[in-house]
């Protein structure tokens, strides 16, 4: 009887008894390189392989930009997860919800003073996906057939950096039209990392509506869509403008007339509009009062 029980203990020890306790610590995890979704929860995970230690001494260390602090410290979270994360069995930390500044390199250490082998430490990084926001999105009112020109997006708070896409009367451009029989007469490009969509000749089929989407793994946003108009030659530009100038002129004229008598005052004057000085000398000449006062309070307006 004792001999079976001495020889039972002795298997037992052989099978089992000795192993961890001429191993000591050993951590393990599931994933040394974690993603996570900002606002979702995430779990670093930071398994006892081997212990024979009761009480070990756990702590975890956030690493951000080569600088320590600690984020659990004698059995307390502390730091930038205080209050947003807790310690689950055996050494794992559980983030409640993630933000874009816990992207950073985790360490789990565990101290097993009773353990031959009394120490090990692993190293977790975490990156936390950031959602784009709706990207800023430039695209020109109005551009002549035949001319070059660029719509551009930017986003820049998603993470990673998202890719971008362009969309054309709500229909999305393939990024290279030369493979798409249906867009093989396009002159764009689509730069995916940059948001730049440009057109070497700019023709009537591209205008319309435009808006752009900035993408990563944590999702997408967009801008609304943008109107570009495509005129064949920029003759209407040309006629606003002159017409523009041509109204400003007529109005300044026609002020200018409103006033009683001194449209030929002014006329005679536009003369030597270049030649302020010489108009000063002529009204100092003048040999009319009334009129010397008139032109002075025309040149006080
Ligand atoms: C996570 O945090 C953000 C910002 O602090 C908050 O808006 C959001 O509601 C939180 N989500 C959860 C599930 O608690
Ligand atoms: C492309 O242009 C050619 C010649 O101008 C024309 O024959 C063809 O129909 C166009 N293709 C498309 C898809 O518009």
């Amino acid at each position: 009887m004792a001999i079976t029980g001495l020889a039972f203990c002795l298997i037992l020890y052989t099978v089992f008894g000795h192993i961890p306790s001429s191993l000591g610590v050993i951590l393990r995890t599931t994933d040394k390189i974690v993603w996570a979704n900002e606002f979702e929860p995430i779990e670093l995970t930071c398994l006892i392989e081997s212990i024979s230690t009761n009480n070990p001494r756990i702590e975890w260390k956030k690493i951000k930009n080569g600088v320590p602090s600690y984020v659990y410290f004698q059995n307390k979270i502390s730091g930038d997860l205080e209050n947003r994360a807790q310690l689950r069995e055996p050494a794992n930390i559980l983030i409640f919800n993630a933000t874009r500044s816990d992207t950073a390199e985790y360490r789990c250490e565990v101290a097993a003073i009773d353990d031959q082998r009394d120490f090990d430490e692993i190293l977790i990084s975490l990156a936390v996906r950031v959602k784009p926001v709706v990207p800023r999105c430039s695209v020109p009112e109005a551009v002549t057939v035949g001319t070059s020109t660029e719509l551009r997006c930017l986003e820049n708070q998603g993470f990673p950096a998202p890719q971008y896409r362009w969309f054309h009367n709500s229909e999305e451009l393939p990024q290279d039209p030369k493979n798409s029989p249906r867009f093989a007469n396009f002159s764009y490009s689509i730069n995916p990392d940059t948001g730049g969509l440009k057109f070497r000749r700019v023709r009537k089929e591209d205008a319309g509506e435009y808006y752009c989407q900035a993408k990563n793994d944590a999702g997408y946003a967009q801008c609304s869509p943008q109107i570009m108009d495509v005129y064949d030659v920029d003759i209407l530009g040309i006629f606003l403008k002159s017409l523009g100038i041509f109204a400003v002129v007529v109005s300044l004229v026609g002020c200018l007339c409103s006033f009683r008598r001194m449209c030929p005052h002014n006329k005679g004057h536009s003369e030597n509009n270049y030649n302020w000085p010489a108009q000063n000398d002529r009204v100092d000449y003048s040999d009319a009062d009334e009129g010397h006062f008139r032109h002075k309070s025309s040149f006080v307006i």
